[in-house]
């Protein structure tokens, strides 16, 4: 062996043990922790001339999730799910305890122990996802369509397509809500339009319709009485009252 070959055979057997990025599947995710176990998507030889193997599980791994200040975005990660694991370059026993520097005190490099998991790979078995809203911040239900969005005119609108429901405040801030058969609109220094088969004021058991404001007034204004008098015999019909009855609302309408 030439010294060139040992060299090059001792920087390869020291790379082998050198781990940087791997992706892997999920097999256990506690969310209180988000800590879980995971296997990476490689298969490895332990000895020459063998067949490849998985490699072993790797426990308690800690998950990378958006989180700041008082505020956390926590994914719910489930078992089968595709991470990316990124390998500490030190052990993380003891620098991952509070916040603080500290002293590893072990000598592990870049060791399969140290990873860390960054949930949200796509693999090409998945199907893919839908081409709309593409240039719009997402966040979907795959499975069951409903989705929350952010689209490049500052729209944002919440989605459940198999109940036809969206809510959506537009930049001009008009606001929508449906869930059929009801719709309600809210006009930026206008109206708030109901429109709804039945509409309950008050409680879900209200019972009592709400009166025609115009056509009660008319009733009350034009009603006459008729009468009779016995006295000297005779019949006849009152006038209409002589005050008005009260106005009705100019705020609120119905039909
Ligand atoms: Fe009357």
């Amino acid at each position: 062996m030439t010294l060139h070959e040992f060299v090059k055979r001792m920087i390869g057997q020291a790379i082998e043990d050198i781990h940087t990025a791997l992706p892997a599947k999920v097999e256990k995710f506690d969310p209180t922790t988000l800590r879980g176990d995971v296997v990476p998507l490689v298969k490895w030889r332990t000895a020459k001339d063998t067949e490849p193997e998985p490699m072993p599980l790797i426990l308690d791994v800690p998950f990378w999730m958006p989180k700041a200040g008082p505020f956390i975005l926590r994914m719910p990660v489930k078992k089968g799910d595709v991470v990316l694991l990124v390998f500490s370059e030190r052990a993380l026993d003891f620098i991952l305890v509070d916040g603080q520097p500290q002293d590893p005190q072990f000598n592990r490099r870049h060791a399969l122990d140290d990873a860390m998991a960054l949930p949200g790979l796509l693999h090409q078995g998945e199907d893919n996802l839908p081409g709309e809203h593409g240039a719009d911040v997402l966040l979907l239900h795959r499975e069951t369509g409903v989705k929350i969005f952010m689209a490049q005119d500052g729209t944002v609108r919440v989605e459940n397509p198999k109940a036809g429901s969206h809510w959506e405040m537009k930049p001009s801030g008009e606001t929508n809500f449906k869930t059929p058969p009801h719709t309600v609109k809210l006009i930026p220094g206008g109206a708030v339009v109901v429109e709804s088969p039945e509409i309950l004021l008050g409680s879900d058991g209200a019972e009592e319709g709400v009166p025609l404001g115009i056509t009660l007034k008319e009733w009350l204004d034009g009603h006459t009485h008729e009468y009779s008098w016995t006295s000297s015999g005779g019949s006849g019909t009152t006038s209409p009252p002589t005050s008005e009855s009260p106005k009705p609302s100019e705020k609120v309408m119905v039909e």
